[in-house]
């Protein structure tokens, strides 16, 4: 199929994730991908793009690595699917000796799961059946920050601190306690110390996207800030759950984010760049947590997807923690990551730009819009997203804030390209 052939049958039966469907059909420059490799898209008609987002922050080792290609071949002669419930196969066993020894010490157990909504949905019923079980059964609240993002299933929506996301749905979503943003520590942490001195013995856990909240406009944090949430949350026998699904893998400058203060959570949640192409994360935990459900004559924790621990997405994954430790991927980060703080001063040098910040492989600046508003509502990161699409540059925006995430193994050139066309696309999108 040409590219009118594909955009005429999309607009005639496709409903996209996030995407006004009513302005779409008359986006004449809608991009229509037919290959990728590395860090970069292909479109239909020979163009190419720089992956500047890392394709919704998954494709941390780059499109097609031929390694993952061979692993998924090799795998796939073998065993394709089965399910997870009372088998168990190589893969999947060989998946979690490796998980467990990268993970924060203190996490010894390994639930698979499909993506990262789930993972936050599993954890939050492992906390309240965990509390259940060991007879502190009144726990059942949970506390989450202004901005946050943890998914799009009902339990992890109700998690989500970003309100476009979760207005519509209040009427099937539960309430949770929202404290303020991180990028304000003092006043999160003055809040978390009341909620838990105040309603500790009703709060089942706190969930964090630690170092870096993601959707909220890519807001960062001090490792001290998680710090102080890890005891906190220890003080009050509450469960800290670290949704590491887009800070994890590298992306912040340490495998897991939760790394740079030192901190193991109860309940980690990781998912995307978990197994690249193939939607599949893990949820991990203590022993601690394990416990009640393992003693003899423990009922099952009534939880599961068709998929989880399919054999497939576990090779995969197990490749991907292969291809982390040969090419030493978040070295890498931590060398290169000074190239985003250059391009983060620089963009803090153009009129119009609010505010800047960079962590690992992240860079985000924060744009005036002409209507004054911040946040998704405002129409100046799309004109961004067109000038940086005309200099061959995926980077979808959130907002008034525009971010580069792009793929860990990106060339330095290349990196050097991406910056130099963000800097030229702010500019020019803020002179229209
Ligand atoms: C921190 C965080 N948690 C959970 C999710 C949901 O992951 P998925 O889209 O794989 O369901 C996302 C997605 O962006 C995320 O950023």
């Amino acid at each position: 199929m040409n590219r009118e052939e594909i955009l005429k049958s999309d607009h005639a039966l496709l409903w996209h994730p996030y995407t006004a469907m009513g302005a779409w059909p008359e986006r004449t420059d809608t991009l229509v991908v037919r290959e990728a490799k590395g860090a970069w898209l292909v479109d239909a008609d020979g163009k190419r793009y720089l992956d500047g987002n890392s394709s919704w922050w998954t494709m941390t080792l780059g499109h097609r690595h031929p390694r993952l290609l061979r692993a998924a071949r090799e795998q796939l002669e073998k065993l394709d699917h089965v399910a997870f419930a009372g088998i168990t196969h190589e893969p999947g066993v060989r998946l979690a000796e490796e998980l467990i020894a990268i993970a924060p010490p203190g996490l010894s157990r390994v639930f698979y799961i499909d993506n990262g909504s789930t993972a936050v949905e599993l954890a939050l019923k492992m906390a309240i059946e965990f509390h259940r079980r060991v007879g502190d059964g009144k726990r059942t609240e949970f506390l989450t920050f202004e901005g946050a993002f943890h998914g799009d299933t009902a339990g992890a929506t109700s998690l989500g601190g970003v309100e476009s996301f979760i207005a519509a749905y209040a009427s099937i979503t539960f309430p949770c306690r929202r404290l303020p943003s991180p990028s304000d520590e003092e006043a999160a942490l003055a809040a978390l110390e009341v909620e838990l001195r105040t309603r500790g013995p009703q709060v089942a856990g706190v969930f964090v996207e630690p170092m870096l909240q993601g959707a909220a406009g890519m807001k960062m944090q001090s490792a001290a800030f998680l710090a102080r949430v890890r005891e906190l949350t220890q003080a009050h026998r509450v469960l800290l759950i670290a949704d590491e699904v887009f800070a994890g893998y590298g992306r912040t400058g340490r495998f897991w984010a939760c790394e740079h203060a030192s901190v193991t959570p109860d309940i980690l949640c990781t998912g995307k760049a978990f197994a690249q192409f193939i939607p599949m994360g893990a949820v991990l935990t203590t022993s601690e947590v394990f416990a009640p459900f393992a003693t003899a004559g423990a009922a099952p924790l009534p939880y599961g997807h068709t998929f989880n621990g399919n054999p497939f997405g576990a090779a995969l994954a197990r490749e991907v923690l292969a291809i982390y430790r040969d090419e030493a991927i978040v070295e890498r980060v931590a060398r290169d990551a000074e190239l985003f703080g250059a391009c983060a001063r620089n963009l803090s040098n153009i009129p119009g730009v609010l505010r800047t910040r960079h962590l690992g492989f992240v860079v985000a600046a924060d744009l005036e819009d002409a209507s004054g508003t911040e946040g998704y509502g405002a129409t100046i990161g799309w004109r961004v997203f067109d000038e940086a699409k005309a200099r061959g540059l995926y980077l979808r925006p959130l907002g008034n804030t525009v971010y580069a995430c792009p793929p860990l193994v990106t060339e330095r050139a290349d990196l050097q390209t991406l910056f130099e066309g963000l800097e030229e696309s702010v500019r020019a999108a803020l002179r229209r």
